[in-house]
């Protein structure tokens, strides 16, 4: 959307939606100002302000939390010395709470700049922060081992050939 895109152009700047873009916006699309705001400050997706280099938006609702997400935010808050709101002194790091980013099924989750990293615990989370602080890089997805939101204790249905009704070998 637009405010997305304007929001990219500003990425040397702090990754924001800066009020002259929405105004902007609001003349492109010819409806008023509020219109414009209204949506830039219901969705955490639009920055109405600037963030760090890297953006951490720890996802705080019901099945994250149930996995975690609160020894997460305290790990993060430790680690990069900053409360979920603020940015670290040196701008690299911003730190967000969030609502659900619907990666469910693997969390507890967070989304850094674009990339989901997943089935996070505190350790392989300050891992990839530190990465992303040493090299600008770290393996997104899943951080268990498992391929996307597989079973995380491997494989239980469509095993073999053996049909459940029938006892007998399907021929496959
Ligand atoms: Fe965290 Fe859905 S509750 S991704």
């Amino acid at each position: 959307c637009a405010l997305d895109q304007a929001q990219r152009q500003n990425h040397k700047n702090g990754h924001y939606v800066t009020d002259a873009a929405i105004d902007t916006i609001a003349r492109l699309l010819e409806m008023p100002r509020i219109r414009v705001l209204e949506v830039a400050s219901f969705f955490t997706m639009i920055n109405l302000r600037p963030v760090g280099k890297f953006h951490i938006q720890l996802c705080g609702t019901t099945p994250c939390m149930l996995c975690g997400a609160e020894d997460l935010r305290q790990a993060v808050e430790t680690h990069l010395h900053i409360k979920a709101g603020q940015t670290t002194k040196d701008g690299t790091f911003t730190l967000t709470e969030v609502e659900c980013l619907g990666a469910c099924a693997n969390a507890p989750m967070v989304q850094i700049n674009d990339a989901y990293y997943e089935d996070l615990t505190p350790e392989n989370l300050l891992t990839v922060i530190d990465n992303l602080a040493k090299t600008g890089q770290a393996s997104s997805g899943s951080q268990s081992g498992r391929r996307a939101s597989e079973p995380q204790g491997g494989l239980t249905t469509l095993r073999d050939c053996h049909t459940e009704n029938s006892g007998k070998e399907a021929g496959c």
